[in-house]
C-alpha cells in the first residue's frame, strides 16, 4: 500500500532555522547521492540495525508487487554504519518526495570515525506504517528481491549497489551481505 508521508515530514522543522543539517544514509542515500550536499562523511549511529523489512511499491517494485528496501528498527547495542551528508534544510523537499512511502524523518545522534559527535536526522519507516512488511528468512528475502522491480529499476540492483558501497565503507552488516549471497546462491542454482 502506498503512504505518503511527504505532508508529515514538511511539518518537521526541527532545523529549519539551520543553515545546515546532517542527514544519516543507511540505505539508496548511500549509493544514489543525486541531492546537492556540502560535506559527506562515514557516520554511524547506535541504537538501530538495518533491515530489508519496508516495501517499496514506488521505486523498486509496484502496488502490485511491491519489493523490499531497507528501514532501520531499534536494536539495544547495535550500530549502523552509512554516510553522514551535511546538507542545506532546504534539500528535505526533494527528499522527502523521494522518500514518501512511508518514512519519516527523526531527530538522531549521529557519530563520526573521529569519535565526534553531531545531532542530525534520519528517515526511518516504523513498523506501524502499511508498507512494513516485517522479518522473513535471509533466503525468502533474497527470493522476494529477485522477483521485484518497479520505476527505479531493478530491486536485486538496489541490493547489490547497497552491498557494494558498504563494502566500500568497510562497514559490517551479516543481514545485508546475507542476503547478497543469497541471491548469489539462486543466481547460480538459476545457471545465471
Ligand atoms: C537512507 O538511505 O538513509 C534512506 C533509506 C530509505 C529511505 C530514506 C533514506
Amino acid at each position: 500500500m502506498i503512504v505518503d508521508t511527504s505532508a508529515a515530514n514538511r511539518r518537521m522543522c526541527h532545523f529549519d532555522q539551520h543553515e545546515s543539517v546532517w542527514l544519516f544514509g543507511y540505505g539508496s542515500l548511500i549509493f544514489k547521492a543525486d541531492f546537492p550536499w556540502l560535506k559527506r562523511r562515514p557516520a554511524s549511529i547506535l541504537h538501530w540495525q538495518r533491515r530489508f523489512w519496508q516495501g517499496s511499491h514506488d521505486h523498486r517494485g509496484t502496488p502490485e508487487q511491491p519489493g523490499r528496501v531497507v528501514t532501520l528498527v531499534p536494536q539495544r547495542g547495535a550500530r549502523c554504519d552509512g554516510l553522514a551528508y551535511l546538507i542545506s534544510p532546504a534539500v528535505f523537499e526533494q527528499l522527502d518526495f523521494r522518500e514518501k512511502n512511508g518514512y519519516h524523518r527523526f531527530v538522531t545522534e549521529l557519530q563520526f570515525a573521529d569519535n565526534s559527535r553531531a545531532e542530525g536526522l534520519v528517515y526511518i519507516a516504523t513498523k506501524d506504517n502499511p508498507a512494513f512488511l516485517g522479518p522473513a528468512s535471509e533466503a525468502d528475502i533474497a527470493l522476494h528481491i529477485s522477483r521485484a522491480t518497479g520505476p527505479s529499476g531493478h530491486n536485486v540492483d538496489y541490493l547489490l549497489e547497497l552491498a557494494t558501497a558498504l563494502r566500500e565503507l568497510d562497514a559490517q552488516d551479516t543481514h545485508v551481505f546475507g542476503i547478497e549471497a543469497a541471491i548469489e546462491s539462486l543466481r547460480a542454482a538459476n545457471g545465471a
